[in-house]
């Protein structure tokens, strides 16, 4: 399983704080936001990880990471020259998963569970973690039926029917490298990472597993003051 850590978005929600720094630089109470990240896939027993980064920022993120042997793993870098969304981010990997299948995590999101287990025991499909969370406008929601299996998925519902968050936290078998291209762009002009998923639900090939320890979009003003308190507060 390789990984790879989504670090290349705008951080829009987070000006000016993202003016000059990347959003997954800033500080997370104790430590630059991509190290948490980091940390969970490491702990998830991933050692080749890739970050797909802007051309703007590349310099800062090699400057605090190198090489990743001081984290015991191989860190490389992948230039995303423009934003079009997750799945258009995720493509940038093919050369570096390889026929592998991988363990895509975005660069604003923390996590505490230990899914070593999960990450070994997948075979093939699409995997997500599920969150129940206050504010499901906020975040791709999954939908289940009445024997609990998924039977959609929605990208910040208006009117959301169910409270379980998809989190940034998504393993991919290697198909996920044929499906990307078959995508199209929504009204909001970006390739979703819920059309991607819709592909594997399709096939029957999307799987859940819900978190059982906090987790944290770090994405806004509140997701960050949230996430630092938490952290201070271990
Ligand atoms: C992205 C995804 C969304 C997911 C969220 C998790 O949204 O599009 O499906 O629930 O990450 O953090 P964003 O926070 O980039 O708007």
């Amino acid at each position: 399983m390789k990984g790879v850590i989504l670090a290349g978005g705008r951080g829009t929600r987070l000006q000016p704080l993202t003016n000059l720094f990347p959003k997954s630089l800033l500080p997370v109470y104790d430590k630059p936001m991509i190290f948490y990240p980091l940390d969970f896939l490491i702990r998830s027993g991933v050692k080749d990880i890739l970050i797909v980064i802007d051309y703007f920022h590349a310099d800062m993120f090699m400057k605090y990471l190198h090489s990743g042997k001081e984290f015991g793993v191989n860190i490389q870098y992948k230039i995303q020259d423009h934003p079009h969304g997750l799945p258009d981010a995720i493509y940038h990997a093919r050369d570096f998963v390889g026929d592998d299948d991988c363990f895509v995590v975005l660069g604003d999101n923390l996590a505490f569970d230990d899914v070593s287990t999960q990450v070994k025991s997948f075979k093939s499909g699409a995997s997500v973690f599920t969150k129940a969370v206050n504010d499901p406008s906020r975040f791709g929601i999954l939908y289940l039926d009445e024997n609990d299996s998924v039977s959609d998925m929605v990208e910040k519902p208006e009117d959301p029917q169910s409270d379980l968050a998809i989190t940034g936290l998504y393993m991919f078998d290697n198909t996920v490298f044929k499906k990307i291209p078959k995508l199209s762009k929504s009204a909001r002009g970006e390739f979703e990472i819920v059309d991607l998923l819709e592909l594997y639900l399709k096939e029957d090939q999307l799987s859940y597993t819900t978190l059982q320890e906090a987790w944290f979009d770090v994405g806004t003003f509140q997701g960050l003051q949230e996430a630092g308190f938490y952290i201070s507060n271990q």
